[in-house]
């Protein structure tokens, strides 16, 4: 139990505070001990101008020593590509007493919950509901449909395709990669020629991430369908959607996926914990015939548990009572409207990142991600050191770069339960911490965001 006392660093940018007597309690009971408390609200505007180099030593850099202790006041913002920033409707939704799992009144919320990600999903087949992170997804989608030995092909579109190629290789996958620059998506043509030249057909799936979030890169799976069609080769399409489901149109069934994977913590607004396997008919017909071992992951099981609106297993109850939530809010907002959202708040961010001369990651155009712009810093530059900054500064953490792009690029998430001005904040830190660490950039990256977002012809606004 400690006193705090909120000081702020002296004009002269020594580390000697003003004191500002504001004593008060750290966990809101009596105290006789003294802390000091130093933050960075208001200093950073006095010093900016004649102070940038003092600044960068000193100002703003919250402190952690013995017996003082750093406030953040206002809300952490969360612009990481998920998990992303969850609604207090879904929060209060969690917030429930956990029900009979094997009761009548959670089966009815379960059969609203399967509809509900046919409709997210753009299927009317089965969507399995897992209680485990998106990796969890990946493993079902393997174990249910190929038998070890099986060859697949991969398209290396980021972080994320290697670690799912990764995973697979651990099943005895064999994995044919198309491999890629990292900042482009999945060419269909390359994927037509490999599978025109396969006669065999031992390849047995393609793999696609849908949406890069290590390069904010976004495949076009319609494309990569009709590849396959004209190769007419008869392998299954798998396609993770774990960063675009319930933010980029996504259409299972249309584009004709055998196996979408899915992730509760980014466009659906939730906790991470769910993961889900949307599956095709000619998906579970190759579930009953391959001989991958598997138990928990089961679809069969958990397809048949799920008919009378439960699972083989407990499942995350509260995580439920927030997914049920979560759909309804999409649905209310509409999801064209949802994925118009994404579209406007992406142009608006690669609008600040072209006027701050600075590159995206993502270099086609037709592929920009709506959900999350990564941008290259200079060489020299460590887009970690931006990113600590920003954080210790503004109560902001950024994406950080992922495999090759470890301290070359950083990533703004601009996903989920977002709006206009939560962007203009987000744009805001950034500006300020490319400043803060001497990372080379035109000013005005922030302006430029503003006149996209005023400019109302530029996306449709969603109706209310
Ligand atoms: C595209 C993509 N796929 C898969 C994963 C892995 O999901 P998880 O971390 O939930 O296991 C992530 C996580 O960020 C992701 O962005």
């Amino acid at each position: 139990m400690h006193a705090a006392r909120e000081s702020l660093p002296a004009a002269s940018g020594a580390e000697s505070p003003i004191n500002l007597d504001l004593h008060r309690t750290k966990d809101g009971m009596k105290t006789v001990d003294p802390i000091q408390v130093y933050g960075c609200v208001g200093a950073f505007s006095r010093y900016i101008p004649a102070r940038k180099s003092a600044l960068k030593r000193t100002v703003c850099t919250p402190q952690i020593k013995d017996g003082t202790m750093v406030v953040q006041t206002g809300r952490h913002f969360l612009q990481i590509p998920g998990p992303s920033n969850v609604p207090d409707r879904v929060l209060r939704a969690m917030d429930m007493p956990t029900i009979d799992h094997r009761g009548p009144e959670f089966a009815e919320m379960a059969f609203d919950i399967m509809d509900g990600c046919k409709r997210i999903f753009g299927t009317k087949n089965p969507v399995l509901i897992y209680p485990s992170s998106g990796t969890g997804a990946w493993e079902a989608a393997i174990v249910n449909t190929l038998s070890p030995g099986d060859k697949v092909l991969m398209a290396e579109t980021g972080q994320f395709s290697v670690l799912w190629r990764q995973l697979a290789a651990r099943f005895q996958i064999e994995v044919e990669t198309i491999s890629g620059d990292w900042r482009r998506g999945a060419k269909a043509v390359d994927i037509e020629a490999r599978l025109a030249a396969d006669k065999g057909h031992a390849i047995k799936a393609v793999m696609i991430v849908h949406n890069e979030t290590s390069t904010g890169v976004t495949s076009r799976i319609d494309e990569v369908r009709k590849a396959m069609d004209r190769a007419r080769h008869p392998a299954l399409l798998f396609v993770d959607t774990v960063s675009s489901i319930g933010s980029i149109d996504y259409q299972h069934d249309a584009w004709g996926v055998d196996v979408t994977v899915g992730g509760s913590q980014k466009g659906l607004m939730m906790p991470p914990g769910l993961s889900f396997n949307a599956v095709s008919n000619k998906a579970i017909e190759a579930s009953k015939n391959n001989t991958m071992p598997r138990s928990y992951w089961d679809w069969n099981e958990a397809i048949n548990a799920n008919k009378s609106g439960s699972w083989p297993y407990t499942p995350a109850t509260n995580l439920l009572f927030a997914l049920k939530e979560a759909i309804a809010m999409l649905e209310e907002e509409g999801l064209e409207n949802v994925f118009a959202r994404h579209e406007r708040h992406a142009a608006a961010a690669r609008a600040a990142v072209r006027a701050w001369g600075l590159e995206t990651v993502c270099v086609d155009a037709g592929e920009y991600s709506p959900v999350t712009t990564a941008v290259m810093v200079p060489e020299s530059h460590d887009a970690d050191y931006f990113r600590k900054l920003t954080l210790e500064n503004f109560n902001m953490s950024l994406g950080t770069g992922l495999g090759k792009l470890k301290g070359r690029a950083f990533r703004i998430g601009h996903l989920g339960y977002f709006n206009d001005l939560m962007l203009m904040g987000t744009l805001s830190g950034v500006e300020m911490g490319l400043d803060l660490a001497g990372i080379p950039h035109k000013v005005g990256g922030v302006l430029a965001a503003m006149d996209v977002l005023k400019g109302k012809d530029v996306m449709k606004l969603a109706v209310a």
